[in-house]
């Protein structure tokens, strides 16, 4: 027997294709037995010769049934051994509960950025100029390395201010650090499995690499940053590193070590990966260089984001890769398209090459100056002999030593947790240097304060 529901929202034809269908899945209709007819099946059940015809169509087009001439329709053999078994019914998905608001007084995540920061109508000018650029374009794949436009005044910006030395070739556009990780773990080839990064360092290189089946070792950094001689005594044959701006320390990479990292790369066929996120944002003292520009044609991965001076939500980035490796990334990735949107792409280039995006680092460096300098003072107060702050002077966080006897981990998080507090990082805490557990020896602990936005940031 079967029975339609006509206020159900699957069309009625729908309903006896899945009835009929369940019935010849689980064998109650055998092979070659006969359907019922049209006729027959329009008289038991009220319903249309379309909607009979509809279902019976289906389940020919599927190959549930065959048809004899004047005949009528008839099961096909099928093996329903291999049939799938009907679910039980699935219990009602619990709601999604959107997360509470967080009782945040200053939202210090180096992640989130200053809502006031973001330049809503530059953005819309550049987006909607954009949409009036080439229309065929907008019906077709891009090319798969981004817009040739965008990557040559991607080129240009990195020359100019980071010492970066490519060309437009060398450059892929990418939707963020973890999808440029993703191509580079794959373009580098069997020979290597075993990536170095830095100890602390950040946890997303970590994630993508082993998912593609690297090995991970770890290297401990100083407050200058990785040290050469720890790495070369590793197996690792690929290494990510933050030469400008240690995450989290904050470390610059001095120059002796960088020479010693090249050289690690040359002399054994391996390869620098260096992550320049937040190389913009240097508040006192000259900008870093890149590691790039000392060895432009040798063995060095250069990845950059828009995401510490623009918007982590746009997900724009690019990779600058070294000219050995372009021939294989366009094998490997021929039959790739480029993940970022057209639009966003010509937007980004207008910002780019109408001058905002260099006005938006200006800015941004005047906004995140005072919120640095305002949470430096603020941390001197409050924590005045029983903190240090490590890696200050950049980027959008800093990271706080507390040198007293401190309490452990748990009291630390809720402590930071509580409402009027200031917002730490995810209530990352990292080690003190040589401790694995709870609480370094000495009672050390660091906490990486983000100088990040949101409301009430600090400079209010
Ligand atoms: C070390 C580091 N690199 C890169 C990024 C930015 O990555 P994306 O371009 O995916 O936003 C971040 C973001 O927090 C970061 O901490």
């Amino acid at each position: 027997m079967i029975t339609l529901d006509p206020t159900d929202i699957l069309p009625l034809y729908r309903q006896l294709y899945q009835a009929l269908r369940a019935r010849i899945l689980s064998g109650a209709l055998p092979a070659h037995a006969r359907l019922p007819s049209v006729r027959e099946l329009v008289q038991e059940l009220a319903v249309s010769r379309n909607t009979v015809e509809g279902a019976f169509q289906e389940l020919y087009a599927e190959g549930y049934v065959y048809s004899k001439p004047r005949s009528g329709y008839f099961v096909a053999p099928l093996d329903q051994e291999l049939a799938p078994r009907p679910t039980p019914a699935r219990p009602p998905a619990a709601p999604e509960v959107p997360p509470a608001p967080r009782p945040w007084r200053y939202d210090c995540h180096p992640a989130h950025l200053d809502p006031a920061s973001f330049p809503v109508e530059t953005w819309r000018r550049c987006f909607t100029q954009g949409l009036r650029g080439r229309l065929e374009q907008l019906v077709q794949y891009g090319d798969p390395q981004g817009e040739p436009e965008l990557r040559r005044a991607l080129a240009r910006y990195l020359e100019r201010s980071r010492g970066v030395s490519c060309r437009p070739e060398q450059v892929v556009v990418c939707a963020g650090l973890q999808q440029s990780l993703e191509l580079v773990a794959q373009l580098l080839g069997p020979q290597h499995s075993v990536l170095a990064v830095e100890e602390p360092g950040y946890f997303m290189p970590r994630a993508v690499f082993a998912n593609h089946g690297y090995t991970i070792e770890p290297v401990s950094v100083t407050e200058q940053g990785l040290d050469a001689a720890t790495l070369a005594a590793s197996t690792a044959s690929v290494v990510y590193l933050t030469p400008s701006h240690q995450l989290p320390l904050g470390g610059v990479l001095p120059a002796a070590q960088r020479l010693r990292l090249i050289e690690w790369a040359r002399s054994g066929e391996r390869f620098l990966i260096e992550d320049d996120y937040d190389s913009e944002l240097r508040y006192h003292g000259k900008p870093v260089a890149a590691l790039q520009g000392l060895d432009p044609e040798g063995r060095i991965v250069y990845t950059g984001t828009f995401s510490k001076v623009l918007s982590p939500a746009l997900r724009l980035s690019y990779l600058v890769l070294p000219p050995t490796l372009v021939p294989t990334f366009r094998d490997r990735f021929a039959s790739y398209f480029c993940t970022v949107s057209l639009l966003e792409q010509r937007a980004l280039t207008r910002f780019l090459e109408e001058g905002h995006w260099e006005r938006q680092i200006r800015r941004m460096r005047t906004i995140y100056r005072r919120k640095h300098d305002r949470l430096l003072a603020a941390l001197a107060h409050r924590f005045a002999g029983r903190a240090r702050v490590l890696g200050e002077g950049a980027g959008l966080h800093v990271v706080l030593e507390l040198t007293a006897p401190a309490p452990p981990a748990a009291e630390v998080l809720k402590r930071a947790a509580e409402p009027g507090a200031l917002h730490v990082a995810d209530g990352r805490l990292l080690p003190g240097p040589g401790a694995g557990g709870d609480q370094a020896p000495g009672g050390l602990w660091r906490a990486a304060a983000g100088g990040g936005g949101g409301r009430g940031g600090a400079d209010r």
